[in-house]
């Protein structure tokens, strides 16, 4: 494919803000200044119409976003990303949104990705200030989440003891509905406490399949009738953060079951794609695993009540929630778990017919 129309160019080629647009078959059709710029690649050479595989190969984050961009249904939106230099080493930290590039049929052609360089920006002493009221913030919601947390432990158990001596089929689910309320308020003291605290990940060797499983019975309560399937692919042993994984499908799961409050069926898969950031490890933990050339991913899909066009995009956002009582700090939790561990979510959905949650991540396995 190629861009025509000299004038068009000219403005996207010059413009402040940073562009580049690659189709499907991964020709750069733009890549201007700007992007240039913040890449460090030479300023003569022109790029457009030369394969990114070969101009942007020591980013291999920006490729596979690229790539993945295409099976996505929800673009991020003012998403971050550190991108690492693989030949240099050198760090960044970039602001991005991408849009898709349509033709007249609505055939969908490109991937235009605007960003700017956030790296100066974090140097900046504001950032320091943020970081200080985080700091201080963590601290409260710690001392919030202790004193709530023993109270509500005392709750737990005293309903749990209600439950146990109980015959009368209506007191029973009297009481586990205080059990899951309780669960619910203790789902929310962890995700704030999470949310400002900012865990390093730590890779280890672990079973996704079972992380899965783990997840659904701790996250599914037992008078909901929702059916659960598994289509499992074999993956084997993988170096993940188990969990922080477990928490980041937890979030999911747990919000496939609020959105079938008169049950459903939960659909949950995993299998390997394809790749296209090669054998590339982040030098942090270059030392511990190596890359099979392939993606793990999961598919998470519900038959719940859905999720309305207009917000798809925003469920992302920290604090953002339809639910009374909810904390909004479920998915923007999940989403920095998964880009921590260089993956990406995806999401598409359906008023009245269902959710479903992707996830991708890179498949690393220890090394020996
Ligand atoms: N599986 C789903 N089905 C329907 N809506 C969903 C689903 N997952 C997320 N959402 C929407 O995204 C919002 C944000 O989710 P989340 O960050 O987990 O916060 P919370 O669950 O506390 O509201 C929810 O309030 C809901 O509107
Ligand atoms: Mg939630």
């Amino acid at each position: 494919m190629k861009l025509t129309g000299s004038f068009t160019l000219n403005i996207l080629k010059h413009m402040k803000s940073a562009l580049i647009i690659i189709d499907r078959e991964g020709d750069i059709l733009v890549l201007n200044d700007s992007a240039g710029k913040i890449l460090r690649l030479d300023s003569e050479t022109e790029y457009s119409g030369k394969k990114s595989r070969e101009v942007l190969s020591t980013y291999p984050r920006l490729l596979e976003l690229f790539r993945i961009s295409f099976e996505m249904h929800t673009l991020p939106d003012r998403a971050e990303l550190e991108i690492i230099n693989a030949h240099t080493g050198d760090r960044k930290t970039i602001g991005y949104t991408l849009s898709p590039v349509f033709d007249d049929e609505s055939n969908r052609l490109a991937t235009a990705m605007f960003f700017k360089d956030l790296t100066a920006v974090e140097q900046e002493e504001t950032k320091e200030r943020i970081q200080d009221r985080l700091v201080a913030l963590g601290m409260m919601a710690a001392w919030l989440a202790h004193e709530i947390r023993n109270p509500l432990a005392s709750i737990k158990v005293n309903a749990g003891l209600l439950h146990k001596g109980e015959k009368d089929g209506q007191k029973m689910q009297l009481s586990d509905e205080i059990l899951s309320e309780v669960k619910k308020l203790d789902r929310i003291i962890t995700q704030t406490l999470d949310f400002v605290k900012q865990k390093p990940i730590n890779l280890q060797e672990c079973n996704i399949n079972e992380i899965i499983t783990d997840s659904v019975k701790k996250n599914l309560h037992s008078y909901h009738s929702i059916d659960v399937w598994y289509a499992f692919s074999e993956i084997g042993t993988v170096m993940l953060d188990a969990h922080q994984i477990d928490q980041a499908l937890g979030n999911i799961i747990n919000n496939s079951y609020e959105a079938m409050p008169d049950g459903g069926t939960l659909t949950i898969s995993t299998g390997l794609t394809p790749s296209n950031a090669g054998d590339y490890v982040p030098e942090e933990v270059s030392k511990h695993v190596v890359r099979d050339e392939m993606n793990i991913q999961i598919v998470i899909e519900d038959t719940g009540a859905g999720i309305a066009e207009e917000v798809l995009d925003k469920i992302f956002t920290p604090f953002f929630t339809t639910k009374s009582g909810g904390s909004g700090l479920g998915m923007s939790l999940t989403q920095k778990i998964v880009s921590d561990h260089w993956g990406f979510v995806d999401v598409t959905s359906k008023l009245g017919v269902g959710t479903k949650f992707i996830v991708v991540l890179p498949l690393y396995r220890v090394k020996n």
